[in-house]
């Protein structure tokens, strides 16, 4: 990690992105956070602020062009210099068979997980490609391998992010820039735990046993620690990685091995 670095975390605001912004910040790093949720914000900003980094909460609609460009705006100039992105935020958008998918869910999704991590890499490249030096993450998922039923548009968006992080590092690497996807299997944490009731409703089975069956689709039978994906961040973007781009790292506790 470059010293004195500066990272853009989008999606700060908890779960998988906020346990980037604290490990980024653990490692010396000052934080943006771009997310759409102020109140969510200032908690990040909190944790940032007590590993000793500057924190820099900036709202930001990742689904409007004008808003991505505002953010980016606000993080040069509080911080001369943006050596990281991490394009994290995302939604999950509809489930439901294909032709009961609303256009407008689906566009959503879309303009979320992956039109907004364009967004954000158009308007923080120029800068990257004039110094000499960036980093970029992109946060996947393993439904960016293989499919995932009645969830066309968040599969779509996210094999898409995969197919944009492979061509942009193929574009901008002589630049010194790297741009990597990282991909999640199930991460632990409420979002998912609702998921489960919400199944185990559903279903009429208990919770235990649709956890028991999320966690045997993966070889070490377990959920994914949050820490685990921002500890992958951390590392595509030290220097001990200048040589890891175009990739896109699993983090899945061996649910996908492709
Ligand atoms: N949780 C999982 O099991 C899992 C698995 C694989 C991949 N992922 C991916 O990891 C990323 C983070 O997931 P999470 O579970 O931490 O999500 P989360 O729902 O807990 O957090 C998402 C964050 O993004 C923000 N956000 C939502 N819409 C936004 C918008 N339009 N503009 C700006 N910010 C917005 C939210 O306010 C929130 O802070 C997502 O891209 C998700 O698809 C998650």
């Amino acid at each position: 990690m470059r010293r004195n670095s500066t990272a853009i975390v989008t999606g700060g605001g908890r779960g998988i992105g906020q346990a980037i912004c604290e490990e980024l910040a653990d490692a010396g790093v000052d934080i943006v956070i771009a997310d759409i949720d102020a109140n969510l914000m200032e908690e990040t900003a909190s944790l940032v602020r007590s590993a000793g980094q500057e924190a820099y909460p900036v709202q930001t609609d990742l689904s409007d062009f004008d808003s991505v460009r505002d953010a980016v705006d606000q993080a040069f100039a509080s911080c001369s210099e943006i050596d990281v992105l991490v394009n994290n935020a995302g939604i999950a958008g509809p489930t439901a068979a294909c032709e009961d998918v609303d256009p407008q869910e689906w566009d959503a999704t879309l303009d979320v997980n992956l039109r907004g991590a364009f967004f954000m890499c158009r308007e923080v490249l120029p800068a990257m490609k004039e110094r000499g030096y960036g980093r970029i993450v992109n946060i996947a998922s393993v439904t960016g391998k293989r499919p995932l039923v009645n969830r066309t548009p968040y599969a779509t968006a996210k094999m898409g992010l995969i197919g944009f992080t492979r061509t942009l590092a193929a574009e901008v690497g002589r630049h010194d820039i790297n741009v990597n996807a990282v991909c999640p299997g199930s991460v632990d944490g409420p979002r998912i735990r609702s998921v489960f009731e919400r199944q185990a409703e559903a279903t009429g089975r208990s919770f235990d046993a649709v956890e028991a069956d999320v966690k045997n689709e993966s070889a070490r039978g377990e959920l994914v620690d949050k820490r685990a994906v921002a500890n992958t961040v951390r590392y595509l973007c030290s220097d001990d990685a200048r040589q890891i781009t175009g990739q896109d790292i699993n983090v899945s506790a061996g649910k996908v091995m492709y």
